[in-house]
């Protein structure tokens, strides 16, 4: 096991939703895993005034996401006394100098030794400015210890505001010390896609465009915006799902073997992806990028509003809350194979998963039944829920002649009952905690997969291009359906269970 050093965890915009829903619980699981070193402390920082005491209340005994975990008092109690809070304004500049003596303070109570990890969770208006005020401090850098930065998504508005922050957090931090998060590459399943590919060796030799018909990723949400509607309004769902996630995904699926499992060689085969993806022409656009607004409709008697209704939304909205896209890596592995990618809000079922189509045989033996002559194999790797991977193939049926049918050959995760399975935040921060970047995002493919985004946004920004309605709890517009061309070709149109497909299933 990697050692941990001794640190203190900074968090910024401690008295905020992602704080009190995600980072203090997985910083409590880590807790209880034994992950966390001797000497360890949680300083939140934020506007609001707690004292030390009162922040315990709200984010340890009173957090619904700890208490759900039914450890016990004498866990909350311990873990509580390692969180401190110090109330700031992070645009008042002098504050820092109050923020650097408050964590020596902690440091040489805790016996610390000055390596610090400084935790965005903020709104991303703010990432630069505490950086400048870090660095204004000297709380940047240090003699004999470490400090890091994490960086919260939404990284950048679009390619331009993305290469600003980058040079600005590069002007007070190393890349080295930079870890932009994307929790996606904290989820076991999007780990075990390298696994799957790189530790075996039966699909490696067919993963390429001589062997592969067509990539698709979908991430289906049948949630709506969650009060978010602020925020989403001016993200939509290309920024918000589309640049990071489902990028980050495809470049898993797309990277060539590293040289090494490190950081640096994994990242750098990632970049390679992004720089070869083939850019968007504004005629490429209107055609192979299909976006949608969910409408108000009846789902499971439940009447759902339309995105317009949301609270936050403005009114004529024209905010994508779904997309779907067709696009090509022009490589030596994947010349001409096409990459489908579709997510949004409101679909019927809340799914994410990678199905890789495989080319039909050369030669069709049994030709008779025209349908399956066709057939194409495919294997669905699932990231969510009903984690695991599904292998489509065609069998015998028992009989005369040489009938053939699809079956399903198929692992789920939860039959390794005995192995715990960390979430998404527990992993990522104790990657940083150990100084691992490798699940984290680097600055210069980030901007890579801005700039196919950047192009998309300006096309959609002229107006010509039309956003589709589709009824809440479908599968989006239909004209995302066209983008796949071919005979009895279309989207896996996935249910719960990953091994359910087609009309008549558990949603
Ligand atoms: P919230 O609005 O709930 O929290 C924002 C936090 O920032 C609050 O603690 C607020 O505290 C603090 N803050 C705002 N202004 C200042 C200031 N001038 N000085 C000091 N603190 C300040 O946002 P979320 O927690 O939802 O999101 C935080 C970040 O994480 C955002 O960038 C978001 O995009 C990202 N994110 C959030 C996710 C989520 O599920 N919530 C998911 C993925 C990313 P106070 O008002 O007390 O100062
Ligand atoms: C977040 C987006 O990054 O990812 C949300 O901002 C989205 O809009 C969420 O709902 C999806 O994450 P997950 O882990 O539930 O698939």
């Amino acid at each position: 096991m990697k050692k941990t050093d001794d640190q203190i965890l900074v968090i910024f915009g401690a008295s905020g939703d992602l704080t009190e829903r995600k980072l203090i619980p997985a910083v409590f699981d880590l807790y209880c895993g034994g992950f966390l070193p001797e000497h360890f402390a949680v300083t939140g920082v934020s506007r609001s005034e707690y004292s030390d005491e009162a922040y315990r209340q709200k984010v340890v005994f009173e957090n619904e996401f700890i208490l759900k975990k039914e450890a016990g008092e004498d866990k909350l109690k311990a873990f509580a006394d390692a969180i401190f809070y110090q109330p700031l304004d992070t645009k008042n500049t002098d504050s820092y100098n109050t923020l650097k003596q408050r964590l020596q303070t902690i440091d040489e109570a805790k016996g610390i030794c000055g390596n610090y990890i400084f935790y965005l969770a903020t709104p991303p208006s703010l990432y630069e400015t505490i950086a400048e005020g870090l660095s204004h401090v000297g709380l940047n850098k240090a003699e004999n210890a470490w400090r890091r930065l994490i960086i919260e998504k939404p990284f950048g508005y679009d390619l331009e505001s993305a290469k600003q922050l980058n040079s600005k957090l590069l002007a007070c931090f190393d890349e080295e010390q930079l870890y932009r998060i994307d929790h996606y590459l904290g989820k076991e399943t999007v780990q075990n896609m390298f696994v799957t590919r790189f530790a075996n060796s039966i699909f490696e030799p067919l993963w390429n465009r001589n062997y592969i018909h067509r990539v698709e990723i979908t991430a289906a949400e049948s949630v709506g915006l969650e009060k978010r509607g602020g925020y989403y309004d001016s993200a939509g769902a290309l920024r918000d799902m589309v640049q990071n996630h489902l990028f980050q995904l495809v470049a898993l699926v797309a990277m060539e073997p590293p040289v090494k499992a490190d950081a640096e060689s994994i990242r750098n085969e990632k970049m390679k992806v992004f720089q070869s993806l083939r850019p968007y022409t504004k005629e490429d656009i209107k055609t192979n990028v299909i976006r949608g607004q969910y409408l108000g409709s009846k789902v499971r008697g439940e009447d759902l509003p339309g995105y317009r209704e949301e609270e936050g939304v403005k009114e004529g909205s024209k905010t994508e809350t779904y997309v779907a896209m067709k696009f090509f890596i022009d490589n030596w592995r994947w010349g001409g194979v096409p990459f489908y990618i579709r997510t949004g809000k409101r679909l019927p079922t809340r799914v994410t998963e990678v199905v890789i189509h495989f080319k039909p045989n050369h030669h069709h033996l049994f030709a008779h039944d025209k349908s399956l002559s066709n057939a194409h194999n495919t294997l669905v790797i699932r990231i969510q829920p009903n984690e695991g991977i599904l292998l489509k193939f065609d069998m015998k049926i028992p009989g005369a002649g040489f009938r053939t049918e699809t079956v399903n050959m198929d692992f789920h995760y939860d039959e390794l009952t005995d192995v715990y399975v960390p979430g998404a935040y527990e992993r990522l921060i104790l990657d940083c905690m150990q100084g691992d970047a490798t699940l984290y995002s680097r600055g210069d493919s980030t901007e890579s997969a801005w700039q196919f985004v950047d192009t998309i946004l300006k096309a959609w920004e002229e107006d010509d291009i039309p956003v589709y309605g589709y009824p809440a709890g479908t599968w989006g517009p239909e004209h995302a359906d066209n983008l796949i061309e071919g005979e009895n070709m279309t989207w896996r149109y996935p249910c719960k269970n990953l091994t359910d497909d087609g009309n008549y299933c558990e949603l």
